[in-house]
């Protein structure tokens, strides 16, 4: 079976359909036109997963396509699952039932930049920096090249790559002490994006920042997207935040967690104060909106 078979194998012919998807308004929403028709690069297929240790069944029936190039978030109250499903997809833990499945290399996107190829298959970047607080901003950036014992001079060079991407050059040697929370998140992200990973997965990154720092962040976050064309799977509490950054939303519902709802967001290529003033990014709030409500009423509903 050739990869692109394989890769198609993953997926049902055409890729998939998310229930929320309304007539597109003709504007690109991304770097991929048609996100969701993308080539897949990972599927969660059927996925239970249930903990020994409460005995709670944190997710059920879980059906999640991500295609190669897409911006997805998961919302969805707390406790539905969320970290969890992003856990799934780093292998960070085993399904109890279904399957991870993965496109083969060959089947997924080149970076938009040719001298930029993607190496990892993914990075993950938590709500907390968690840096090491004893080690420069340049070492916390490079551990995951060091691990990988790539020569120093290539790790310099990418370090200072990663830096500038993230808006810090000029930070290497500073201590994450000597930072906002902020620089703390950018250094995060720095230390995620140094290996240059196909599938970058957030979970709640800027939830515990200041709303100017925030949006400063969705800003740099979606032109790092734009330029780089990796694949993200964002989670968060926020309506307002994932209708601003992704293409798809998908909305869970917990106890035990499942999808209830997806949404496609036709939003502009790129995405600022216009589109968050717009009429249609109103719009997608609220029909977001409307689907936590249901996610929430639909997750108190199954308590047990
Ligand atoms: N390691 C674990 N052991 C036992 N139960 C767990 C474990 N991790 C998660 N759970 C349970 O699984 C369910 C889903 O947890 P998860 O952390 O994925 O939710 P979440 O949607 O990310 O919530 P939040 O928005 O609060 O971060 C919860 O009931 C949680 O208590
Ligand atoms: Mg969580």
């Amino acid at each position: 079976m050739s990869p692109q078979d394989r890769a198609s194998a993953a997926m049902p012919a055409g890729g998939p359909r998310p229930a929320g998807r309304g007539p597109s308004n003709g504007q690109s929403s991304g770097p991929c036109d048609g996100p969701c028709d993308a080539a897949p690069l990972v599927r969660l297929v059927g996925i239970d997963k249930r903990f020994d240790r409460g005995g709670t069944q944190a997710l059920r029936g879980l059906d999640l396509s991500i295609g190669a190039g897409e911006f997805v978030s998961l919302l969805g109250p707390s406790g539905c699952g969320k970290s969890t499903a992003l856990r799934l997809l780093a292998g960070l833990e085993r399904p109890t039932a279904g399957e991870v499945r993965w496109a083969d290399a060959a089947a997924r996107p080149a970076s938009a930049a040719p001298d930029e190829p993607f190496e990892d298959d993914l990075a993950f970047v938590f709500q907390e920096p968690t840096l090491m607080p004893w080690a420069s901003v340049a070492d916390n950036v490079s551990l995951p090249l060091r691990i990988r014992h790539l020569p120093r001079a290539a790790i310099r060079l990418r370090v200072e790559e990663a830096l500038a991407t993230v808006g810090l050059s000029g930070f290497a040697s500073a201590l994450p002490r000597e930072l906002s929370g902020g620089m703390r998140m950018r250094v995060s992200i720095a230390r995620a994006m140094v290996t240059r990973p196909r599938l970058l997965l957030m979970d709640e990154p800027f939830a515990a920042l200041d709303e100017i720092t925030r949006l400063k962040l969705n800003d740099d976050l979606l032109a790092l997207w734009r330029r780089r064309r990796f694949t993200v799977v964002f989670v968060t509490h926020s309506v307002y935040e994932s209708v601003y950054l992704s293409q798809r939303i998908v909305t869970m519902a917990a106890r035990p967690g499942r999808i209830v709802a997806e949404q496609r967001i036709d939003g502009p290529s790129v995405r600022d104060e216009a589109w968050r003033t717009s009429e249609a990014y109103g719009e997608a709030c609220r029909q977001a909106s409307a689907g936590l409500h249901a996610a929430m009423a639909a997750g108190g509903a199954h308590v047990g």
